[in-house]
């Protein structure tokens, strides 16, 4: 139902619109003179299950899409091992333009670009929130005040932690980020492990 009658769409869309012109951020001018485009987000404005991302690399802010370079094709692998389709979920980012050099993104990035995830959260109202890596780990679990259940990420990926919302009980759920499959035959069976997981929630 993604066309202009839905409210989803709509207030998606007004978050786009405003992260185009978002020139509060340090990495608006290294985006305009780069040529990149914000990664909003894409996938289903109705899903059960919502992946959060770090940042975009080059490819994505090349081509304004979340995870369609290499960290994105083991993410569609993992998909595929729960049968699962991008169309099925939805997929974004805690920042929403590409650090430069892929470094990781500052702590005041993060605060700037956050509201917009928190909309986006309260938009698509997910059952699950599945964090891909420590920086939307770290951020999901203090936004949702989980600090007692708080740990490095190699103690509490594949673990579901339970939160109230304002449309229910949202599961939580950390894992590694995809890209650590791409340095480790090891890293990857954790991964494929840990998405067993969420195949009850699909
Ligand atoms: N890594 C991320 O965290 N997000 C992307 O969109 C691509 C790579």
């Amino acid at each position: 139902m993604n066309d202009s009658t839905d409210t989803r769409y709509s207030a998606l869309k007004q978050i786009r619109d405003e992260l185009l012109d978002f020139k509060e951020s340090p990495l608006f001018e290294y985006r305009k003179k780069n040529g990149f485009h914000p990664v909003i987000g894409e996938g289903n404005h109705y899903a059960n299950i919502m992946f959060i991302g770090e940042a975009p690399g080059e490819n994505e802010a090349k081509q304004a899409r979340p995870f369609c370079g290499a960290s994105g094709r083991i993410l569609d692998e993992l998909l595929a091992s729960i049968d699962l389709k991008r169309e099925d979920v939805y997929v974004t980012n805690v920042v929403k333009d590409r650090p430069p050099e892929n470094r990781d993104p500052s702590p005041e990035e993060i605060e700037l670009y956050t509201p917009f995830l928190d909309r986006q959260i309260d938009i698509i109202q997910p059952k699950v929130l599945a964090t891909l890596g420590r920086f939307s780990m770290k951020y999901i679990m203090d936004k949702f005040e989980l600090f007692m259940e708080s740990g490095p990420i190699s103690k509490l990926h594949g673990q579901i932690f339970e939160a109230p919302s304002s449309w229910g009980t949202v599961k939580i759920i950390p894992l590694l980020h995809p890209a650590v499959a791409l340095y480790g035959a090891s890293k990857k069976g954790v991964l494929l492990a840990d998405f067993k997981v969420l195949k009850e929630f699909v």
